[in-house]
């Protein structure tokens, strides 16, 4: 059984996709089937793990993207997967096991345009697609928008964990509180379809702090986050083990370099002075498989990026 992440903010540009790329990117040096769902009709991970081009070129065909799934005689989700989806200029793979299922503009009709002929919710469908694919994979990421619509309702259905990337500012805050009530009345509105799947309603690991300026001062915000959090466990609306993850990703014009070179952080140079924000994303991923499996382990990154112990 893959372990089913969302990576959520309802709060915009707070660095859910560059977290989600570079997390499942470090899973997939390490020899893990990862599979990145795009939720998103950005499609900034699509285009990033994609680079333009390719993105372009898939775009002839409607029946490559997630948006096809939600469609009668769409496509099967199997079908839009793109397999080992990081190349070099040549085409070659440049990081076997990360695999993406795009998508495009259009994912944004599923809001309102494409009909729903299934009988049941779009995220009890997607679920239910879902199956078909999920004992291929260690890991399922989604990749959501930052809103509550269908594309973030079916992510928050098929995962067991959400990750809440978000910066260290006082507006952030106030939509970590909107996050969970919404979260709460999901889980109500859904809870049929979960009973029916046997699938519990995820839990939300915690907050990883993004683009923290070197010599920023973050005590209040992390004072801030880490009352909320302590007042959600004691309402049984995070799980005990929640927290601000003491691993935080430091600001790095580099991130978005690596979006233009269509490259995860771990794969960029050496000499890109880029490398201890990719250590960052190493040790974040390192705290999210001990929230969700226990360890800790070390990840080898080889020597043409990173060496860390
Ligand atoms: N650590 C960082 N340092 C500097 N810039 C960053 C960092 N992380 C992300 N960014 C930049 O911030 C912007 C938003 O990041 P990202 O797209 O990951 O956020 P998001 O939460 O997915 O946004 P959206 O809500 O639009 O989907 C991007 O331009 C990205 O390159
Ligand atoms: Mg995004």
């Amino acid at each position: 059984m893959a372990t089913k992440i969302s990576f959520l903010n309802i709060k915009g540009g707070t660095g859910k996709t560059s977290l989600l790329v570079n997390v499942a990117s470090c899973l997939a040096y390490m020899g893990k089937r990862v599979l990145v769902v795009d939720f998103d009709a950005q499609s900034n991970s699509s285009i990033w793990l994609m680079r333009l081009d390719r993105w372009n070129a898939l775009n002839r065909n409607p029946a490559n993207f997630v948006l096809s799934v939600f469609k009668e005689n769409g496509s099967l989700l199997r079908n839009c997967i793109q397999k080992d989806v990081v190349r070099d200029a040549e085409g070659d793979i440049a990081l076997r096991g990360l695999d993406l299922a795009p998508s495009s503009f259009s994912l944004m009709d599923l809001e309102h345009e494409v009909p729903n002929p299934w009988e049941k919710p779009f995220y009890a469908h997607f679920f239910d697609e879902l199956q078909d694919v999920e004992d291929q994979y260690d890991y399922i990421f989604f990749d959501c928008p930052p809103n509550f619509f269908h594309g973030t309702q079916c992510s928050v259905f098929c995962s067991e964990h959400i990750v809440v990337p978000a910066n260290p500012d006082a507006l952030s805050v106030v939509g970590f509180h909107l996050l969970i009530d919404k979260l709460e009345s999901f889980k109500k509105q859904s809870y049929r379809w979960r009973e029916e799947r046997s699938a519990p309603a995820p839990e939300v690991l915690g907050i990883s702090l993004n683009a923290v300026k070197p010599g920023a001062n973050i005590d209040v915000p992390i004072e801030r986050f880490t009352a909320q959090i302590e007042r959600f466990v004691a309402q049984k609306k995070v799980p005990q083990k929640a927290c601000v993850f003491p691993e935080q990703i430091r600001h790095s014009i580099s991130v978005g370099r690596a979006v233009l070179q269509g490259l995860p952080m771990v794969l960029m140079s050496k000499r890109e002075a880029s490398m201890q924000v990719a250590e960052d994303y190493v040790h974040t991923t390192q705290r999210i498989l001990k929230l969700t499996s226990g360890t800790m382990p070390r990840i080898p990154i080889p020597d043409r990026s990173l060496s860390l112990n």
